[in-house]
């Protein structure tokens, strides 16, 4: 009888597409994915370490599956992705009855492991020489997807200060553009017609490796049939180039919609935070990418309470934000990490004072994010559907062109890509009416 596999994912992107290139993995090795946990076999946590929080949560979720294991023999427990990176053999200890560790780097050698867990031999994998095997791995992709994530590169070289992920997915690695050109036109051919290209600075791809730039892979991909949206993130705004920034003049498949982390509108706290920009050279950048596409969109993430930061910085920060206003952003208090700069830094920030600030940011975002949907109101957007949506199984759920979830009633069977007349806003999302039909 062939065995399931649960897998949990934790974290960012890059997480969601090494979940999808383990079900690609493990379906070759006779395991097929469990719908629940109560289910499965093998359990698989692909974890994140990025802040304290998620740590906390891996540890947690490792306590209730020893419990689950014990339930039924033969049971299996695996753990991946950055936590497993980071802690290692240290997690073994905390946790004895993980079956399987597995680095960042390793994740071509699961099928093996888990065949040796089957004969009771855990293994541990954590090397980071070996290069990226998994990367000629094809992702699972879901039946009837249309949008599609793929990874262009791997690992950082920036060592932000408060950074864990240069430590857990090793210096930036990116993949030859013509792996990447062939999985987007295997998906262009299998329905996507969105790719989000994923790296941790997508503006650096191939510098190292001396492959294309990227804005020529950009203009390569828009080239590829059947492809009507390129998405891209993350773009740090020191290396955001003005190639990159031209090309959203000319390229109109390119999303009117930039995901360019500020962290921090003070000048001060981004030269400790190590960021290699000012405030003055970030707010240039978007009006230079005002200029290309206007009505662009913007997002952002901001870390507040970093070591040092003063009310004077963080109301800076609100400067920015006022300045900008994003569609949305992700806003995280300062958390440190182990083997990182800042977590050595003095002057760390009273945890109830970065609290309120934090607080306070999320007060000003939720406004903007509310005039920025309300904006929408009366106008005709193209969403790319996805799906049914969870709010109301009688309408469709897609994104808009500039990243706004828009949740509509449609005329019928049409095309992934419908015209939508928006008619309301919520907190978080838009919703309308679908025009006519489209092919
Ligand atoms: N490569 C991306 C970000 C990756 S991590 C970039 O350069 O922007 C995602 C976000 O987590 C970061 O943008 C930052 O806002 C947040 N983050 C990272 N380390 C953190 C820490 N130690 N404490 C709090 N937030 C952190
Ligand atoms: Fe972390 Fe900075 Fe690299 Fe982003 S650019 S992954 S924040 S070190
Ligand atoms: Fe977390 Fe690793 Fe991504 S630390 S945010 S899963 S790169």
């Amino acid at each position: 009888m062939r065995r399931s596999v649960f897998i949990k994912t934790f974290g960012c992107q890059m997480n969601a597409v090494d979940s999808a290139r383990m079900v690609s993995l493990l379906s070759a090795a006779e395991y097929r994915p469990a719908d629940t946990l109560e289910e499965a076999d093998l359990v698989l946590l692909n974890t994140c370490s990025i802040r304290e929080k998620a740590d906390q949560k891996i540890y947690s979720d490792l306590g209730t599956l020893r419990r689950w294991k014990q339930r039924r023999p033969g049971r299996l427990v695996g753990v991946g992705g950055c936590l497993a990176q980071q802690d290692g053999e240290t997690l073994r200890k905390r946790a004895p009855h993980v079956d399987i560790v597995f680095g960042t780097h390793n994740i071509a050698r699961l099928p093996e492991m888990v065949r040796r867990a089957e004969r009771r031999q855990p293994s541990t994998a954590l090397g980071m020489e070996e290069g990226i095997a998994h990367w000629d791995v094809f992702p699972h992709l879901a039946p009837g997807s249309v949008s599609a994530m793929v990874a262009i590169m791997q690992g950082c070289d920036n060592f932000c200060a408060y950074c864990v992920v240069p430590l857990v997915r090793g210096r930036e690695v990116s993949r030859p553009a013509e792996d990447i050109l062939a999985e987007v036109r295997t998906l262009a051919d299998r329905g996507v017609r969105e790719v989000v290209l994923l790296g941790q600075n997508v503006n650096s791809y191939g510098k190292k490796e001396g492959e294309i730039p990227f804005p020529v892979l950009l203009r390569r991909i828009s080239g590829i049939e059947g492809i009507s949206r390129i998405r891209f993130i993350t773009s740090h705004p020191r290396d955001l180039d003005e190639r990159t920034i031209g090309l959203f003049a000319e390229v109109a498949t390119l999303c009117p919609h930039v995901h360019l982390p500020l962290q921090s509108g003070s000048d001060r706290i981004l030269s400790a935070m190590g960021r290699g920009y000012t405030r003055g050279e970030y707010l240039a950048k978007i009006d230079a990418l005002r200029k290309a596409r206007p009505g662009i969109s913007f997002s952002s993430d901001f870390i507040v309470g970093f070591p040092g930061e003063t009310g004077d910085d963080f109301r800076e920060t609100l400067d920015v934000m006022e300045e900008i206003r994003y569609d949305s952003s992700f806003s995280f208090r300062f958390s440190p990490r182990p083997g990182t700069r800042a977590s050595e830094m003095k002057e760390q920030v009273d945890p109830q004072e970065a609290a309120a600030r934090l607080h306070r940011l999320q007060d000003v975002q939720a406004t903007h994010t509310r005039g920025r949907l309300r904006a929408q109101v009366g106008r005709e957007v193209e969403v790319l559907a996805e799906g049914t949506s969870s709010r109301d199984p009688g309408m469709l759920c897609g994104r808009a062109a500039c990243n706004k979830t828009v949740n509509f009633t449609s005329v019928g069977a049409g095309g992934p890509i419908r015209s939508v007349l928006v008619t309301g806003a919520g907190t978080h999302s838009l919703v309308g009416e679908e025009r006519q039909a489209r092919a």
